[in-house]
């Protein structure tokens, strides 16, 4: 095992372990990463639901499988993400993270950026907006597409894909159509 595996397996070992907020009572799995640590692309969502809580994977349940056929159907690979959350441990029903559990995993999250180095961070949907811009005027609508460099790193936020699951249409200008924009963005970046 070379050292950022290694280190990578540590952190995850350490998350496992970890009590520092009530989120990890209630759990059935830690809901780490999935995909390469090689990655190019870190995809940083909101908190894991219940499928992925069951299986220990981030995005695997209905909005995680669209955000993977997008991203397969632009020819995107395995290789080329990195998943993650913005907290590792399901909330109770689905609510969203609270501001003391963000900042409780937020440790884990800031050494998951700093192993993975990726060239890109695309942040998904509201929460993980908010938790790396501070500007509460600074919507998702308002910030998707839009690349923001902040102390060296380039992070991009897009629609979290369940909005997507309410929004069919693929006409210009509509979400799934935006969406679609964002992640031809993200792929021209990392070429
Ligand atoms: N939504 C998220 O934000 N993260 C997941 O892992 C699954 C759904």
């Amino acid at each position: 095992m070379n050292s950022i595996e290694a280190k990578h397996d540590k952190l995850k070992n350490q998350a496992n372990k970890c009590t520092k907020c009530a989120l990890h009572k209630n759990r059935d799995k830690l809901v780490f990463y999935d995909g390469c640590l090689y990655a190019p692309i870190m995809f940083i969502g909101e908190a894991p639901g219940k499928n992925e809580d069951e299986t220990g994977i981030p995005f695997i349940g209905r909005a995680g499988q669209l955000l993977r056929k997008f991203m397969f159907e632009l020819g995107f690979k395995q290789e080329d993400f990195y998943i993650a959350n913005t907290i590792k441990c399901r909330p109770p029903k689905n609510r969203k993270p609270q501001r003391e559990e963000k900042a409780s995993c937020r440790e884990f999250l800031e050494k998951q950026i700093e192993l993975i180095n990726p060239k890109i961070i695309v942040l998904v949907g509201a929460t993980a907006l908010e938790s790396f811009i501070d500007d509460k005027k600074l919507t998702i609508t308002k910030a998707r597409g839009r690349i923001f460099d902040i102390k060296g790193r380039k992070f991009i936020p897009i629609f979290h894909p369940s909005y997507l699951l309410r929004y069919h249409s693929t006409e210009a200008g509509q979400p799934r159509f935006l969406f679609k924009q964002d992640l031809k963005t993200i792929k021209e970046l990392i070429k």
